[in-house]
């Protein structure tokens, strides 16, 4: 039997690893009879990995944003998220087109070459943060570098950023929210402001082109065969590229930074040998992901694991359990910055598989090594370490806030 306990007490939001542990002994699937309506709960990493590779059996339509958003918001805004092609819902072939669409803007090697940008930016950051005696490594950096690349790549003008960033985190408050709230009609608001932007955004492309992402999604739906993409489907395709990267790579910086807060050994280490770096990214998407699960619905009646689940069913894929998966990964519980990490799932597996995974990894390893530049010790602030502030949101972890003082190198 599952342990009782629903995941969703602040204890649990602190540190979800004990959690996992107790399912893991418990068995490779349980029955949650609360969580989304009730649902099949996956621990084990070979589970996973098998789920993902068969994306006609384990269909990611639940994954779109619209079907957990509350109908209050209003057929209105509703529409923008239920009627569109979605990347991250869609099965092959839609999948196929719709991802080779985009695909280019991001492979390794283009987003290689933002990287003296995406330093220029980290740079200014870290600065005027270390310029306060006391900062907020969330507020001050985590939070606002993906935000800026990600604006600066799609052709947002600088002056809109903060309004891309609140619409941004409204909508996946929305699509997080179970019934009502109060924040509704804000969160209204935002969505059909959002939207507003991007249809004018869209327009304006189709005028006058520029070099940026908009403007090339504009253009292959051009070329694309005709009315395969809708001003609606370009819309939802613009918005999952704004929202995808903000807040999972923040919390890629701040459980990161945690982790070696907690971990003092690590930071020397990398101190030691920054060339590491990349290595140690790696191990922070493992050790702490900042995507911690993911949902499929079962297309045909099948088994798991041995267990037969039915046509129908929701299955939780656990990827923070995944990653701390003892027969995948020797010493999970350790943060261990030269482990070879491999096939982690933070980013997820198979045809889905973060689109953004070399923009993340390349925004977290600049921050990193800018800091460790500038830096030769972190601490937390008075009071922060047994206090810090947790995401609400069940799917997605990091702190909200991480206040920290540092020890700069001596000129
Ligand atoms: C897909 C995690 C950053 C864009 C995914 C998936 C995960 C993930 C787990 C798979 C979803 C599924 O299988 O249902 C992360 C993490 C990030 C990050 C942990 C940061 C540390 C980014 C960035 C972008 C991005 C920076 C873009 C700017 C996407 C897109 C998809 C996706 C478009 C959908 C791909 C598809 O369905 O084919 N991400 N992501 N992500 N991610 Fe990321």
């Amino acid at each position: 039997m599952a342990p009782a306990a629903p995941p969703l007490t602040p204890d649990f939001a602190a540190n979800p690893y004990p959690y996992y542990a107790s399912l893991r002994e418990a068995g490779p699937v349980q029955f949650h009879e609360t969580l989304l309506r009730g649902c099949y709960v996956l621990n084990r990493h070979e589970d996973m990995v098998a789920v993902l590779k068969n994306p006609h059996l384990f269909s990611s339509k639940l994954m779109a944003a619209g079907t957990t958003m509350p109908k209050e918001l209003g057929e209105d805004a509703l529409r923008y998220f239920l009627e569109p092609k979605s990347l991250l819902a869609s099965e092959p072939p839609l999948h196929t087109q719709l991802r080779t669409l985009v695909s280019r803007a991001f492979t390794p090697r283009r987003v290689a070459e933002l990287e003296p940008h995406i330093r220029e930016i980290s740079r200014e950051l870290i600065e005027a943060m270390l310029a306060k005696e006391e900062f907020d490594l969330i507020a001050d950096l985590a939070m606002p570098l993906p935000v800026i690349v990600i604006a600066e790549m799609l052709g947002v003008e600088p002056e809109r950023r903060l309004d891309f960033k609140r619409w941004s985190d409204d909508v996946l408050l929305a699509s997080a929210m179970q019934g009502t709230g109060k924040d509704l009609p804000r969160l209204r608001q935002s969505i059909l402001d959002l939207h507003a932007y991007l249809e004018s955004a869209i327009e304006q492309r189709r005028h006058t082109p520029r070099n940026d992402l908009i403007s090339a999604l504009v253009e292959a739906s051009q070329s694309a065969e005709d009315g395969f993409l809708t001003p609606l489907d370009l819309m939802a395709f613009t918005r999952l590229l704004l929202i995808a990267g903000n807040e999972t790579t923040t919390n890629l910086i701040g459980n990161g930074m945690l982790g070696l807060l907690r971990n003092p050994s690590e930071w020397e280490r990398l101190a030691a040998n920054p060339s590491l770096m990349p290595n140690a990214v790696e191990e922070m998407l493992r050790y702490d992901s900042p995507a911690q699960a993911l949902i499929r619905l079962v297309t045909d009646d099948t088994e798991i694991a041995g267990h037969p689940i039915p046509r129908g069913a929701r299955v939780l894929l656990l990827l923070g359990a995944s990653n701390r998966d003892p027969r995948r990964f020797p010493e999970p519980d350790r943060l261990d910055v030269t482990r070879e990490v491999q096939s982690h799932l933070s980013f997820g597996h198979g045809i889905h598989f973060c689109l953004g995974a070399p923009l993340a990894r390349i925004e977290a390893k600049v921050v990193f090594e800018e800091l460790f530049r500038r830096v030769r010790r972190v601490a937390f602030a008075p009071g922060q370490e047994s206090n810090i502030p947790w995401s609400a949101a069940f799917l997605i972890r990091g702190p909200k806030s991480l206040r920290l003082t540092a020890e700069r190198h001596q000129p």
